[in-house]
């Protein structure tokens, strides 16, 4: 039996078969999110897996993020119900966060003793659950499992890397995915190739989301930038990543390298936390009022979504931006030399542009002359991930068959792989 094989034992599920009934009582899934980017992600396997008989799904949340901005107001408008426990765990370096959250989420588990832990993407609060939930032999689903920038010093291309090797159900959201977890060895029947969740929900909020003139309205964008704005087009703007915006030298950089686009197209810049707090302190604050960028706090997602629709372009470092840009079909240029996400290079409207800032201008030229890369959508991301996950979900547990124990997923010659139900 191999080292692994013998961590991955099943559950303390009830097993009652031995007088040939079968045990159907429910099986129990917790969720765990813990940063913005999970709640888009989370929202629609909510929906999904309780819509499924059999299962009773708890949404656990670590409380990476916090700001009504980053968190509650995603909670509202995506409609997911609120979590059924906080653990409150704030800010601190990824080690502390992960600590926090590794503390705060063993007693939980062990409490409940779920059949199924489900995280998603590639935050700090994923691989704390992930790492808590295979101490306790708990078994791992894992959404966004493939994804790799081969780039270790992103503090998510860590928290991908073990989190796939700790998961017994791996969900790729593109082709890509499958062919990084085969070659690190992972067995090919735990990979699910279901689509990407991110896109269900921008299809599931398009209706919703707010006309892009309102949002810039709201936050106090004056008459002549919007109606430029709406006239020659915008630029949606995000930036957060360290390796972005925590060097002051580099910061200065690229904001200066935005004030420069912002003279030839009219920019909306939401400042996540962190970015506002180093601008500040470069001393680099007073870029929009002496620009065409208009700068606002963290924005909802319907605001987000809307403006995202209606630019012309995005400048970006965020996973999520360049997937959902790619679903929008805007031109997304990614300020990082590398990406996690290839099929929004290979068939998507994503270029990557690299972290030099004498790069950005020459590419925003170009959409502006020609209108930029069109793309085409990449395969399953078509509204419907949530539900093939939600299936997979009840398969893996066996709600169907009534079956007595939840099945891990090993290779074929994994001496355990009999422990199922046939
Ligand atoms: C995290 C994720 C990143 C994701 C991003 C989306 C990791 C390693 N990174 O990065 O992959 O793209 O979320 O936003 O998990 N802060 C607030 N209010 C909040 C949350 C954070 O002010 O509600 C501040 C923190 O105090 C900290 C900074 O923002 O100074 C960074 O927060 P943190 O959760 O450490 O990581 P993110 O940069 O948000």
């Amino acid at each position: 039996m191999t080292r692994e094989a013998k961590l991955r034992t099943p559950p303390a599920a009830v097993v009652d078969n031995l007088n040939g009934t079968h045990d159907t009582a429910p099986r129990h899934v917790d969720c765990i999110v813990g940063a913005r980017p999970n709640f888009v992600k989370i929202a629609p396997i909510i929906r999904a897996l309780r819509e499924q008989d059999g299962l009773v799904v708890r949404l656990i949340h670590t409380g990476q993020h916090y700001d009504i901005t980053m968190n509650a107001v995603f909670f509202e408008e995506l409609d997911i119900p609120g979590a059924d426990i906080n653990l409150e765990v704030g800010s601190g370096t990824g080690t502390e966060q992960t600590a926090r959250i590794m503390l705060g989420l063993e007693p939980v588990l062990v409490a409940r003793r779920p059949d199924l832990v489900l995280v998603v993407g590639d935050v700090n609060s994923t691989l704390a659950a992930a790492l808590v939930a295979a101490k306790l032999n708990i078994p791992i689903a894992h959404v966004e499992a493939g994804l790799r920038s081969f780039d270790r010093t992103m503090p998510e291309e860590i928290n991908r890397l073990v989190t796939d090797r700790l998961a017994d159900l791996l969900f790729v959201t593109e082709r890509r995915g499958i062919d990084n977890l085969i070659k690190e060895g992972l067995h090919p029947e735990r990979v699910k190739f279901v689509g990407n969740v991110m896109i269900d929900t921008v299809y599931a909020c398009l209706d919703r989301a707010v006309p892009a003139p309102k949002t810039l309205a709201e936050v106090g964008a004056n008459a002549d930038f919007i109606n430029a704005a709406m006239e020659t087009g915008f630029g949606f703007v995000t930036l957060h990543r360290p390796s972005n915006v925590d060097d002051p030298v580099k910061l200065k950089l690229l904001v200066e390298a935005l004030v420069e686009v912002a003279r030839k197209i009219r920019l909306v810049f939401p400042l996540h936390p962190r970015t506002r707090a180093k601008i500040v302190n470069a001393g680099l604050d007073r870029l929009h009022s002496e620009s065409g960028i208009v700068t606002t706090s963290p924005l909802s997602y319907l605001r987000a979504l809307g403006l995202m629709r209606e630019a012309k372009l995005a400048i970006t470092d965020s996973g999520g931006v360049q997937e959902e840009t790619t679903a929008l079909g805007v031109p997304c240029l990614t300020v990082r030399d590398n990406t996690e996400r290839p099929a929004t290079l290979e068939e998507g409207t994503n270029l990557l542009v690299g972290t030099s800032p004498a790069a950005l201008m020459p590419a925003v030229e170009d959409i502006i002359a020609t209108g930029g890369k069109t793309g085409r959508i990449p395969a399953l991301w078509d509204g419907k991930a949530a539900i093939r996950i939600a299936q997979h979900v009840r398969a893996f547990l066996n709600v169907e068959q009534g079956c007595a124990r939840p099945i891990r997923h090993r290779p074929e010659t994994d001496p355990l792989e009999s422990n199922t139900c046939g």
